[in-house]
């Protein structure tokens, strides 16, 4: 496997995070620290090479402007504006506004990577980057509800005392409260999951509970930042490693679903290139409903960015 140049930008609480789990890894040659605060972001840098001195492989964690980029496979937006985690949408002109001041300058400086974006509302950010950008669409990716589908998958595994790995369960739509799972498309072993509910399991409380989550960890913790940190690390390992998984992540969508000019939580699959094929599932009337919803939410959000 070629090892590669992973830059993240905004190094917090997911930043920090998220370059300790890629350590842990392995799989990256360097990790890129972009933060304003050097001081924060010095110690961050020293301590994370104390833990990389623990790998097989040698890994350089540098610090670096978000312009000197253009060696950079795969850029990370782990910017926010403030320090405790607000709700996702009260981000949202905080965070736009600091994406608008780092984006140009990357794409004036050569930048030839995917960006995947973290920070919230990550839907609307992840359109705001596409557009700044110019880059065709495959290559903007937002980590969307692939954190909230993993959720659901551990929220039914210690249920039903399965592992999540072997749960096929999506949740679509927005990484917000406009999500909702797709039951028509979930199984376990093949058996689809509305075929299971003589086990008296009451599925949409279990999807309740994925997506309440997030407010659930961050109104004790004041932030989410291992969940999403693995999130982000596991999209890089499929990009990197050309695995073909599919993932439900932020995508713009281009006529699928009957959507444009909107990104939106669908699963994708995933190469090299960043977005390989997005998914089209088939939804139920309910299942549609909900969609056509969760745009809506979304585009909402896109009319105020700046
Ligand atoms: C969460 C944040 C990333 O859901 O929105 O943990």
């Amino acid at each position: 496997m070629k090892l590669r140049k992973i830059m993240i930008i905004g190094v917090g609480n997911v930043g920090s995070t998220t370059a300790y789990t890629l350590i842990n890894r392995g799989f990256c040659e360097e990790i890129a620290l972009v933060d304003l605060n050097k001081e924060l972001v010095y110690g961050h840098q020293q301590d994370l090479l104390d833990a990389a001195a623990y790998r097989q492989n040698m890994i350089k964690v540098s610090l670096r402007e978000a312009t000197d980029c253009a060696d950079i496979d795969i850029a990370i937006i782990c910017v926010t504006a403030g320090i405790a985690q607000k709700s996702r949408e009260e981000e949202l002109a905080g965070t736009s506004k600091i994406v608008s001041s780092i984006i140009p300058g990357m794409m004036k400086n050569g930048f030839k990577g995917i960006f995947l974006i973290a920070t919230n509302p990550c839907d609307a950010i992840t359109y705001q980057v596409w557009k700044l950008s110019g880059l065709p669409r495959h290559r903007v990716i937002g980590t969307g509800v692939w954190l909230d589908t993993m959720r659901l998958r551990r929220i039914l595994g210690e249920t039903m005392d399965i592992g999540p790995q072997s749960i096929d369960a999506f949740i679509v739509g927005e990484h917000g409260d406009s999500q909702f799972p797709v039951w028509s498309h979930s199984s376990v072993y093949g058996i689809n999951l509305n075929h299971l509910e003589k086990r008296q399991i009451d599925f949409d409380q279990l999807g309740d509970k994925a997506r309440k989550m997030g407010f659930e960890i961050a109104s004790r913790k004041h932030c989410t930042e291992y969940g999403i940190s693995s999130t982000i690390a596991e999209i890089c390992q499929q990009i990197l490693t050309n695995s073909h998984r599919a993932l439900a992540l932020s995508c713009i969508l281009d006529g699928e679903y009957g959507y444009q000019n909107v990104a939106i939580g669908v699963p994708a699959i995933l190469d090299q290139h960043g977005i390989k094929k997005i998914i089209e599932l088939d939804f139920n009337d309910k299942e549609q409903q909900l969609f056509t919803h969760s745009i809506h939410i979304v585009k909402n959000y896109i009319k105020q960015l700046p």
